[in-house]
């Protein structure tokens, strides 16, 4: 007698265990899919730019936060290089560095900055250049540079709307923006 009630309140304990295991079991109802939900709710947290972000920047993720953080200077430099004016007619004259510049029909060298363009250089020697625009987009003031090479191993352009590559490889420069950069001979008045 004893042990049949036993055996009868045993089977009605273990039945209610299991039938509270499954009733709480069911209480929680979890998303299909938790980091989907995340991931769209780190997001809407994250406020558009203007300029291209990092692929992990639309999760929020914290990649882009160390990538600024880690490359401090090259950001400092790149800020800077956007403020410095590469006009080399920017360059002080006491610290411009001076070249040797021989020109060929002129029949002689003189010395020019690198803040000074050729047009200039020849124009302070009181010769009649021939100029138009005088901002690198004709052609007026064409010279030939006789070194051999690409012209812009000799001189940096500041703008150049007129000359392509084939021009520059045969040595030609439009001496109103042509800054020296090196020793070298032209002849003015030389088109391509
Ligand atoms: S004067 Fe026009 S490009 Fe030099």
């Amino acid at each position: 007698m004893v042990t049949t009630l036993g055996i009868v309140l045993g089977a009605s304990l273990t039945l209610t265990m299991v039938a509270l295991h499954f009733a709480r079991g069911t209480e929680h109802a979890t998303p299909d899919d938790i980091s989907q939900k995340v991931l769209e709710r780190r997001a809407e947290s994250v406020h558009e730019t203007d300029f291209p972000e990092p692929m992990n920047r639309s999760i929020g993720g914290g990649g882009a936060a160390a990538a600024v953080g880690g490359g401090g200077a090259e950001g400092e430099l790149a800020e800077g290089d956007a403020e410095v004016d590469d006009d080399p007619a920017a360059i002080p004259d006491d610290e411009a560095e001076v070249y040797e510049v021989e020109y060929v029909k002129e029949g002689t060298t003189i010395e020019v900055k690198e803040n000074t363009t050729l047009l200039e250089a020849g124009e302070e020697q009181d010769w009649d250049l021939p100029y138009a625009c005088r901002q690198g987009q004709c052609i007026s003031c064409a010279g030939h540079i006789t070194d051999g090479g690409n012209s812009e191993q000799y001189v940096e352009h500041y703008t150049n709307e007129m000359l392509g590559e084939p021009e520059l490889d045969d040595g030609y420069t439009l001496t109103c923006v042509a800054y020296p950069v090196s020793d070298f001979s032209i002849e003015m008045r030389e088109s391509p």
